[in-house]
């Protein structure tokens, strides 16, 4: 059994704790947050996905922390899950890693980075395993996608567009850009970890973007340049219309496919093969923190380093995105820097 602590309970962490009760090898033990109120679960939060922090965690019965560095130094945990602010990614990780212990840290991975090469500097020298949660590799739908073009069973993607849009989630984290790093880090950085996943770093990137709701960049459209590759775009903003639903999709067209997935529609994965009538591909039910968790617990378990996100991905994330903030400040395309 994995005894885990969980600092931060807003939309994340209660996100997380719902889904530590389907990871049988998981036991929260633990929970941390600054605010009474969060740690009585008197002050519920609301993701923008229905099934994010549902509640129903009961908080009396594990230990509670008002400060997450006394979470990190209880001698009883085996992995701190991080979900605080992203500005606290940086600290609170690096004290986990050097305390020994196994951290599962929320996305962005950092909020710059020079922060990220911290964390990654810190793994290196803890014994502890570490994984940043970049669900959406863990996606039903998305896992799929992952498996196709990696097979190459519909020939090489020719193009891949996807799609991340809704209205402001609201809360003085969200408005900060300095805090958040805009929808550009907090949101689109999903679609932009996806494409590295699927195509690894691109050369350059040219993006546009706007800002309307907060001081930073609510909304942004990236072309991501692989030379000999695929034709990448990906557009993502909390820039909509109140009432507007969250959407995420995804149309990717390989050379003898098309598959196209609208999560906000109550639409199947539709594939269509050239010649055959169009197939609704079945996939797992749930959204991705159920098996996000469970696959690093079991690593965690077998002491193995995880593969499906490695913290070095997460890192080159920020790195891609930090191009594209230059690209929208410039109007030109930039260079991607790598991770050493
Ligand atoms: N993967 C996803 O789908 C997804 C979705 C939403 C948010 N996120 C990420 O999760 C992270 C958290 O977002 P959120 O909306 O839950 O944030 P939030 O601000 O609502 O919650 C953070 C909590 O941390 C607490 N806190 C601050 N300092 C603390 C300390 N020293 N010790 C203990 N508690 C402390 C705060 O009181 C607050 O309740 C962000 O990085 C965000 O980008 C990920």
């Amino acid at each position: 059994m994995v005894r885990v602590g969980v600092i931060g309970l807003g939309v994340m962490g209660s996100t997380h704790l719902n889904a530590y009760d389907s990871v049988p090898n998981a036991e929260v033990i633990a929970v941390a947050d600054r605010d009474e109120a969060r740690l009585r679960g008197e002050d519920k939060s609301k993701g923008n996905i229905d099934g994010q922090a549902e509640g129903g965690f009961d908080l009396s019965t594990v230990k509670q922390y008002t400060e997450g560095t006394d979470l990190i130094n209880d001698p009883g945990i085996d992995l701190v899950d991080i979900c605080l602010a992203t500005p606290l990614h940086a600290e609170f990780a690096i004290r986990a890693l050097q305390a020994g212990k196994h951290v599962l840290l929320e996305k962005p991975f950092a909020r710059t980075g020079e922060e990220a090469r911290r964390i990654l500097d810190a793994a290196a020298k803890s014994k502890g395993q570490a994984m940043c949660a970049m669900c959406m590799r863990f996606w039903p739908g998305w896992d799929w996608l992952k498996l196709a073009v990696d097979s190459g069973r519909y020939g090489p993607v020719r193009s891949a567009v996807f799609r991340r849009v809704g209205e402001h989630p609201g809360g003085p984290f969200y408005s900060s850009g300095v805090q958040s790093g805009g929808a550009i880090l907090d949101l689109h950085i999903h679609d932009t970890d996806f494409v590295q996943h699927l195509f690894g770093t691109p050369e350059s990137v040219t993006s546009q973007g706007y800002k309307k709701v907060t001081d930073h960049i609510d909304h942004v459209t990236t072309f991501y340049h692989y030379p000999d590759g695929p034709h990448v775009v990906a557009e993502g903003g909390w820039a909509m219309a109140k009432g507007f639903s969250f959407a995420m999709t995804y149309c990717v067209n390989f050379q003898n496919a098309t598959a196209v997935f609208d999560l906000s529609k109550d639409k199947p994965l539709t594939l269509y093969e050239s010649g055959k009538d169009p197939v609704a591909v079945e996939l797992e039910t749930g959204m991705g923190y159920v098996p996000q968790l469970a696959y690093f617990i079991d690593c965690i378990q077998a002491n193995k380093t995880p593969k499906r996100v490695t913290l070095k991905e997460a890192a080159q994330s920020i790195l891609i995105v930090e191009a594209e903030v230059r690209s929208v400040e410039s109007g030109l395309t930039q260079k991607v820097s790598c991770v050493d």
